[in-house]
């Protein structure tokens, strides 16, 4: 008999498996990437069937506007989704769940829950036999783990040693879907596929770098989880330090995921930790107004929306370079970007107009929505005797405002066919959880006065720029100016 591997989502009628796991997995279908034969079950409390289930799902992404119309390759897709009524809180509430998969196939076990939920999956899936490994290797078991991973540092470790009393660590795929995306791995290729940018990526050439995830929504619906995260858990302790990771660290011997993860926790060790002592000196947060009134979020909250950081690396490369982290919500554009200034020239010999200071070079990788690489450097202005200017040289993945595959797309496939290199390894997770607390500590102090606030649709606070001013630089985005 065939051995069909099986994908159980257990969360199945939340907002991420509607959102994002059914559509990643249909435009996989489409593409026929998905392993040969797959099952998807889906698992909740909610009363649905199978042809309910199906759907729901159908409706939702008929909402979507971005996603294919294709209803013969979503009948094909859908015959192979199936629900079971059952309950992760509950000792016996997965059994349902146990009668209905096959002990002989892979299994892949997608915790898609809210995080206070994972302790007690943890348990049931121990108990319910649904963890215990298979008669060979065929049989394998894995399981997904959604963030956010804790909330500190010690949260986290709790987690960790949970998680591996019930699998090894090899079994477990920790999401950040940062990782997922294109433009995030393509940082590996620009750095470790070239070899003509490696010799520039040290303390010798680079003044400074810069990293802005700038987001123009607001906090919207999730109010009551964000008020209890703020811009630091919600985006610091994972996507930006996972940005930071992989354009500092070293280079891996191998793409291969304990290579690639140990050189990610070499780098993330050596991030000089911040105390909350002389943290008003490297960071700078912000609320954006009108966040107070938004459902859910406390009327005198001081957690901020927004969060300027600069952060030292203390290893050879990188000594006294600055990293400049910024992230926000409600901010001037949805726009992700990575820059890498390299030094002035350190003579200028050529006309300056304007009393202007010679450029420096500047890399920028545009990770959303201009998912590209930005190139400046110093031009001649034709027929105006020695005067310069600054160009760009620039590449784009897609076509203007077509965006690529989803980062889930690339996550779940990764995790049926096991290669865990773009997921999170236990300690990669709780050294940035060592950077970050004492940073939300700071921010989270009763006696701490509010943040400043900022208008939607501006850059953050005028203290964020004035943190990098008042070292002589200034916040760039090159990939938000218009193709030439
Ligand atoms: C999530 C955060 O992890 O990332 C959200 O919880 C944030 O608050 C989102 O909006 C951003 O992801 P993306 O892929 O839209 O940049």
């Amino acid at each position: 008999m065939a051995r069909h591997p099986t994908l159980v989502i257990f969360g199945a009628s939340g907002s991420l498996t509607f959102r994002k796991l059914i559509p990643a997995l249909f435009n996989l279908h489409r593409k026929k990437r998905l392993p040969e034969g797959l099952q998807i079950v889906g698992v909740a409390r909610h009363a649905y069937d199978d042809e309910s289930f199906r759907n729901e799902l159908a409706e939702a992404l008929r909402s979507d506007p971005q996603a294919p119309r294709e209803p013969d390759a979503w009948a094909g897709f859908a015959r192979a989704i199936r629900f079971v009524k059952g309950d992760v809180s509950e000792p016996d509430g997965l059994a349902a769940v146990r009668r209905v998969l096959d002990a002989d196939g892979g299994r892949l076990l997608y915790l898609a829950l809210a995080p206070w939920l994972y302790d007690k999956a943890l348990v049931s899936l121990q108990r319910s036999g649904l963890a215990a490994p298979g008669p060979d290797e065929a049989a394998w078991r894995r399981v997904v783990i959604e963030k956010p991973f804790g909330r500190d540092l010690e949260s986290a470790r709790a987690l960790n040693r949970r998680i591996l009393e019930v699998f090894k660590e090899s079994q477990v795929f920790r999401i950040d879907h940062y990782l997922g995306k294109e433009t995030v791995q393509n940082i590996l290729v620009f750095r470790f596929g070239n070899v003509m940018f490696e010799p520039l990526w040290h303390r010798n050439m680079i003044d400074h770098v810069q990293i802005t995830v700038a987001e123009s929504g607001t906090v919207g619906e999730r109010g009551a989880y964000y008020d209890g995260a703020g811009v630091l858990r919600d985006m610091f302790q994972n996507h930006l330090l996972q940005l930071l990771s992989l354009i500092a660290m070293g280079a891996p011997n191998r793409f291969e995921a304990n290579a690639l993860r140990g050189e990610k926790v070499k780098l993330l060790d050596s991030v000089r930790r911040i105390s909350p002592a002389t943290a008003g000196r490297h960071m700078v947060l912000g609320q954006y107004d009108g966040y107070r009134g938004s459902a859910g979020v406390r009327r005198d909250t001081k957690t901020p929306t927004f969060a300027a950081v600069r952060l030292y690396i203390d290893n050879w490369r990188w000594h006294g370079v600055p990293f400049y982290l910024r992230s926000g919500k409600g901010l001037a554009k949805r726009m992700t970007e990575i820059t890498i200034q390299l030094h002035r020239p350190p003579h200028n010999m050529f006309e300056l107009t304007n009393g202007r200071s010679p450029e420096p070079n500047r890399i920028s990788l545009g990770i959303q929505p201009d998912e590209g690489v930005h190139i400046r450097f110093q031009t001649k202005v034709p027929e105006r005797g020695m005067e310069v200017r600054s160009s760009t040289l620039q590449y784009h993945f897609n076509e203007p405002g077509v965006p690529g595959p989803d980062a889930y797309e690339r996550l779940l496939l990764d995790a049926l066919n096991g290669d865990a290199s773009l997921f999170m390894r236990h300690d990669e997770i709780e050294e940035a959880w060592s950077i970050i607390d004492p940073l939300t500590r700071v921010a989270e102090d009763p006696d701490a006065p509010a943040p400043p606030s900022y208008k939607v649709g501006s850059w953050g606070p005028p203290q964020a720029d004035a943190l990098i001013a008042g070292e002589g630089r200034a916040w760039v985005l090159d990939t938000a100016s218009e193709r030439d």
